[in-house]
């Protein structure tokens, strides 16, 4: 077919489809959105729409598949969620005479950038990062960096990372789309929506002037930004992909944070998923550490709560400032339970300023911003006395005096959902608007009022006011008093019983009737649009209030829960310690119904490192170590926590191997999972760390098993660059003898009460080796069918009698792993001892027991 038969419309549709190639192209053609071609069959398909077709000359027909412009979000969030990018044209300006309609793409919707509120999550943010490596070659402490920013809260930040942290981070965002460069392969199990840029985005004199014209800046120092790094390579792909895609969303963007991963605890992506931070291993909210914290009423609180949750903090001062926070709303019951009264009508700030400044704001997100600007004076209320703010360690949001009564002023009480309809604007708000209501209602009154004047005025009781559409309003006589029409009347149909007239008044008045209706639109729009402009003006005042009320609803939120739930404020330092007096699992305890929740201390003495914990099966070993490590990181996030007191030196991450998971994934065996974690965790811990193993080397053979966990425990232990403080849960109950090996080891294990043949496991935690497992008990107690249980035991009674309590390790092999020249721990001893402050007493008895160790491992070794 050659160009000159395409049909005009054609030739527009394919102009902008060339430039939209990886996005299916919405077009509006009147009433419609349509699809063409292989996007209307995508579209037809995915969207169980009917597939037609079209022609568009030269008697070829192509692929047609057509959505109501109404109901256009609902479709594009199906889209969306099935991963499509979606361009947006539509028809700009008046439709001509003659020709055609201009048409332009005004945004490309992905799910990056979805504004429209039924596509996004309420409670989470939806965020759009961006990701280039460093690819100059060395593949040696390679580096990379993230940007990321959630388009409706305006939050833009990037951080530059060694590449082993990428996934870590990445899962902590858990980005709506990633996007990169498409030269560059990101590293496996990088989860999430990519969209591939092409390298040019994120080259770095292009990006350093985007940034620059972003910011209206000269220079990125302020923004901590080295000119061409790659923090600035990975924001400033994000401005340009905006630019591409949701160019309104831009004027959001007015800062950038740069920030370290040295801020927050680190914690990889198993370590976040076993924890249950956000979600349960089975993808609920509810059951999570989350779910347990998150007593917040406004949705802008539940993001933020959120962020605290999934990024616990190292910095002491920051940790007090929130904890001050919760404990003011601890200590003063009354005031919290009042905020968070008066927060329950807050609508979402954060989002609703975003719809203002895009240009997709509707006269109901202005009455809900009204409603909730309006209720900020009361949160302000709240908190203060005598005009006093009453606790410094509590943000206070801006009034925003001047948005809100524009707001009262210019918006009608009850207005229309949309611009659609009328009565947006409130009555003596705009003189213009006034009087045109003011004539159209005058000229409606008139009209009205036609019937009976010129009845009285002709003296024909049969006059009729009548309407229809061909020619409006007229005035019909019936046909015997007709001619007494008066003069004036112009005849203008007639009828078998009936004249029908006009008078050039009447058509007057019928013109304003009809036109003030299109008129009081324009105008309400124009009002509506400039009132929008004027909120935008003040966008950073309102996203800081809205960030005030997200801070006092996160810090009540967590006043309130740790009022209901008995926790206190753990002190955090910048020492090694780690002291929790009866402790509890914060998430476990809220879901027992009939039982109490035991108590259990975790306390660290000087030189202890690593506890080894066995126990039976299901008498609280995991719940045990899940615990500490949910206490610890709850302490960092400025919460308080579920124990009678607590002590915590600053830890810098976490790690959990929690064994015999089944992860299938990225093709390898659940033990090779359990290796491979359990040696990232041997590579990045510090001594700053806390470890959290549960039954290490449970995925293989007994022996390979036990003895990988006896080399693991050996080398946190000796290895002077980690040393972690250290929970090792186990059924080997041959790790109990490193207690008596190496002096930073101590034993635990879960206490039994056994009577007449009734086993009660007590879930408290006491100190020695535990000797039986109880498991075939359990197995019992899970309905295991009795003559299995029968079996087992005697099994069982046979392969003891031949072990004979189980495995001793000779010590010259376990004394050999200790002999590292640095570590050897008698060694370390003497290296402690300060030879000026002993008596010569104390000198003599250090000798002896030092004589009397060696002696005894001499002894062991002959044996
Ligand atoms: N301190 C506690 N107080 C009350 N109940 C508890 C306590 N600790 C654990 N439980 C209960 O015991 C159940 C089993 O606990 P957990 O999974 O920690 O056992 P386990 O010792 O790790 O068992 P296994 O060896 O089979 O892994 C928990 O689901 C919880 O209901
Ligand atoms: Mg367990």
């Amino acid at each position: 077919m050659s160009n000159e038969d395409i049909t005009p419309v054609r030739r527009q549709y394919l102009e902008e489809k060339k430039k939209h190639p990886d996005a299916i192209l919405f077009f509006r053609l009147g009433d419609f959105y349509e699809t063409f071609d292989e996007d209307a069959e995508i579209t037809a398909r995915e969207l169980d729409i009917v597939l037609t077709s079209r022609p568009v000359g030269g008697g070829v027909r192509v692929p047609l598949a057509g959505i109501p412009y109404h109901a256009v979000e609902n479709y594009l969030a199906r889209l969306i969620q099935k991963g499509y990018h979606v361009a947006v044209c539509e028809q700009i300006g008046e439709v001509p005479a003659k020709g055609l309609v201009e048409r332009k793409v005004v945004r490309v919707v992905t799910p990056g950038t979805v504004t429209e509120p039924g596509l996004l999550p309420g409670d989470a943010n939806n965020y759009l990062a961006a990701v280039i490596l460093d690819s100059s070659g060395s593949s040696f402490g390679t580096v990379a960096s993230v940007s990321y920013t959630d388009v409706t809260t305006g939050e833009f930040a990037v951080v530059e990372l060694p590449l082993e942290a990428l996934r870590a981070e990445l899962t902590r965002l858990h980005p709506a789309e990633i996007l990169h460069s498409d030269n560059q392969v990101l590293p496996d199990g990088i989860a999430g929506h990519l969209t591939a840029l092409p390298a040019w985005k994120f080259e770095p004199g292009k990006c350093n002037e985007v940034l620059l014209t972003q910011f209206k800046s000269s220079t990125l120092d302020g923004f901590g930004l080295k000119a061409n790094s790659l923090s600035v390579r990975a924001a400033g792909a994000i401005v340009q992909y905006l630019k591409e895609t949701q160019p309104d969303a831009l004027n959001l963007l007015n800062s950038l944070r740069s920030y370290s991963l040295n801020e927050f605890m680190t914690l990889d992506a198993s370590t976040r998923r076993n924890l249950e931070l956000n979600e349960t291993l089975r993808g609920e909210r509810k059951g999570s550490l989350l779910g347990a914290l998150d007593a917040t009423v406004t949705p802008m609180g539940k993001r933020m709560i959120h962020q605290w949750v999934s990024q616990p903090l190292l910095n002491v001062e920051r940790i007090q400032k929130r904890q001050n926070g919760v404990a003011y709303f601890v200590q003063n019951g009354m005031a919290r339970a009042e905020l968070r009264e008066t927060l329950k009508p807050i609508a979402d700030l954060e989002r609703l300023i975003n719809r203002v400044i895009t240009g997709q704001a509707q006269p109901r997100d202005l009455v809900a911003m009204r409603g909730t600007l309006g209720a900020v004076s009361a949160i302000v209320e709240v908190l203060q006395e005598n005009g006093k703010w009453k606790a410094e360690q509590l943000p206070k949001p801006d009034l925003l005096g001047g948005q809100l009564s524009l707001l009262q002023n210019a918006l009608d009480d009850d207005p229309p959902a949309t611009l659609q309809n009328t009565g947006v604007i409130r009555p003596g708000y705009s003189q213009e608007l006034d009087s045109v209501m003011d004539a159209s209602k005058h000229a409606r009154e008139w009209i009205a009022n036609l019937e009976s004047v010129e009845r009285e005025k002709t003296g024909i009781k049969t006059l009729k006011v009548g309407y229809n559409k061909v020619f409006g309003y007229y005035i019909e006589i019936s046909r015997g008093a007709a001619d007494k029409a008066p003069e004036h009347y112009i005849r203008k149909q007639t009828l078998v019983n009936a004249e029908r007239f006009i008078t050039p008044e009447m058509k007057e008045y019928e013109t304003l009737v009809l036109n003030a209706e299109e008129r009081i639109k324009e105008i309400e729009t124009r009002l509506f649009k400039e009132l929008c402009a004027e909120l935008a003006k003040a966008a950073s005042q309102i996203l800081a209030t809205a960030r005030a009320i997200a801070t006092l609803d996160a810090l009540s939120a967590l006043g309130e829960v740790a009022s209901l739930n008995g926790y206190t404020q753990p002190e955090v330092h910048e020492g090694g310690g780690l002291e929790i007096r009866e402790g509890r699992h914060p998430v476990v305890e809220q879901s027992l119904k009939s039982e109490r929740y035991i108590s259990n201390d975790v306390i660290f003495e000087a030189g202890e490192l690593v506890r080894v914990i066995t126990g039976p099966n299901m008498s609280g070993k995991s719940t045990y170590l899940r615990q500490t490590a949910l206490i610890v990181l709850m302490a960092q996030m400025g919460s308080f926590v579920p124990a009678a007191s607590a002590k915590i030196g600053l830890v810098d991450r976490i790690f959990t191997r929690i064994g015999a998971q089944d992860e299938i994934h990225a093709g390898q065996s659940t033990f090779m999972v359990e290796m491979v974690e359990a040696a990232n965790i041997l590579h990045h811990a510090t001594p700053r760390s806390l470890l959290i193993l549960d039954e290490i080397g449970r995925g293989t053979s007994t022996y390979d098993g036990l003895s990988i966990a006896w080399g693991i425990i050996e080398y946190i232990h000796n290895h002077p660059g980690l040393r972690a403080k250290t929970l090792f849960a186990t059924h080997y109950h041959e790790l109990t003898q490193l207690a008596e090996l190496l002096p930073g080891v101590r034993n635990y294990n879960v206490a039994v009460s056994e009577s007449e043949g009734k086993v009660v496991f007590l879930h408290k935690i006491i100190p020695g080796g535990a000797d039986r497992s109880y498991g075939i008990h359990v197995a019992q107690l899970a309905g295991l069918p009795a003559p299995v249980i029968a079996r087992a035991n005697e099994i069982m009674i046979e392969l003891e009698k031949s072990a004979a309590r189980g495995v001793r390790i000779d010590p010259n092999v376990a004394q050999q792993v200790a002999l590292f020249p640095e570590t050897n721990p008698l060694l370390d001893e003497l290296k402690e001892v300060d030879v000026n402050a002993l008596s010569p007493i104390e000198a003599l008895n250090k000798l002896f027991e030092w004589q009397r160790k060696f002696a005894k491992r001499d002894k062991e070794q002959k044996h």
